[in-house]
């Protein structure tokens, strides 16, 4: 969703940044705000424009003055609600510490469609790739979150083979997360389960004992890493990748279609992009039905608008949204050595990718520069 402003636009955002910094009152940027029109889609960006540009200069009083003037954008809104409940622009929890949020997400309709990508994915790789034996394969899973699809990526998976059970091994930095994954696997699966847990890690964090005691567990049939890739630094991605080709011969990822890294910070079009991923999060959750009030407000709380707010704050430290494109993926899934098997564009109001990868053949791989 890339966004391009025409210079009158930006001439005309400048002016409210200006008046930001200089400190002038909330009723002056307010003026500003509905003065002028842009040639963008979204004609309350001004409104939010200014009211993340004043969040973080700790006007906090202004911004939430100015947002609240938001009639459309559910951001908009459910900024200026966050921001006067908390008084401050800043991350209140660490996200992933508890799958409440996140049980809450699977149900939107954005999810959904992205559940059965996934699931298409895996039972189109399956029936290519059969496992070296149906006794007991091993899969990993990076950042299986609540293990909800984890389970149904292994149920997929005995729809095509006669599985006599499942080695997964699970890489999860979130303790919780982890602990509810690990619970339901044993429950959920219709089969002997062996779980090998990579608990309180990050992928990149992997030491390399780690990485050797993993390689122990090969063959591998093939690695899952659905929404969990653009957790990784970007600069981190393609060694990341490359480890990962080491020890698997297929590598299934799911990702979100887009591309932060290149946009400035504090700048119109990644405040615009920001917001406006943000503000469809938020609607779907806000149009789900099934979901409780307090849920969808805890969802959009402490997952969508806590990762909107690091990166609209550039809080390194706990920013976790590395998102790349789908092209700029495959890029760097190629000099990891891989090659495309096959990608396809997830149709939702967000777009996302499903991306299926497998290792270059060795005479090949010699030409990847590394
Ligand atoms: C958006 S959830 C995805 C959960 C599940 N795979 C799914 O598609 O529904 C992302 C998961 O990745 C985990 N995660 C975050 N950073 C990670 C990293 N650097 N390496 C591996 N997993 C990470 C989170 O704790 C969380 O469980």
């Amino acid at each position: 969703m890339k966004i391009s402003f025409s210079e009158l636009d930006l001439e005309q955002l400048t002016q409210i940044s200006q008046r930001v910094t200089d400190e002038k009152s909330g009723e002056e940027l307010i003026d500003i705000c509905q003065r002028i029109s842009l040639s963008v889609p979204n004609q309350e960006f001004p409104l939010i424009y200014a009211g993340v540009l004043l969040a973080r200069n700790n006007q906090l009083h202004n911004a939430i003055k100015v947002l609240r003037l938001c009639q459309k954008s559910a951001f908009g809104k459910t900024l200026a609600e966050y921001l006067s409940e908390t008084q401050r622009f800043s991350k209140q929890v660490k996200v992933f510490t508890n799958a409440k949020p996140y049980d809450a997400w699977m149900q939107t309709e954005i999810y959904q469609s992205i559940r059965a990508a996934v699931l298409d994915m895996v039972k189109r790789f399956s029936i290519q790739n059969p496992p070296h034996s149906v006794d007991k394969p091993t899969i990993i899973d990076i950042g299986p979150g609540n293990g909800v699809l984890t389970v149904e990526i292994v149920k997929q998976l005995q729809q095509v083979y006669p599985l006599r059970g499942i080695h997964l091994i699970l890489i999860e930095p979130s303790e919780e997360m982890m602990a509810v994954a690990i619970q339901h696997c044993h429950e959920s699966i219709p089969m002997p389960v062996q779980i090998t847990p990579l608990c309180n890690c990050t992928l990149q964090a992997l030491t390399i004992k780690e990485q050797q005691a993993l390689q122990e567990h090969q063959p591998i049939w093939f690695i899952n890493a659905s929404l969990s890739l653009h957790h990784v630094p970007t600069e981190l991605k393609r060694l990341n990748l490359k480890m990962l080709n080491s020890l698997s011969t297929s590598l299934l990822i799911t990702e979100i279609d887009d591309n932060l890294g290149e946009l400035e910070d504090a700048s119109p079009e990644l405040i615009y992009t920001m917001s406006d991923i943000t503000d469809r999060f938020i609607q779907d959750v806000l149009n789900t039905t099934s979901v409780s009030v307090p849920d969808k407000k805890s969802c959009i709380d402490s997952f969508f608008l806590a990762d909107a707010i690091t990166v609209l704050k550039n809080i390194q430290e706990l920013r976790v949204e590395h998102w790349m494109s789908n092209s700029q993926w495959i890029d760097v899934a190629k000099l990891a050595g891989f090659q495309v098997v096959k990608t396809t564009p997830i149709v939702s109001s967000i777009p996302f990718f499903s991306l299926e990868l497998k290792s270059q053949p060795a005479s090949d791989e010699l030409n990847v520069s590394l």
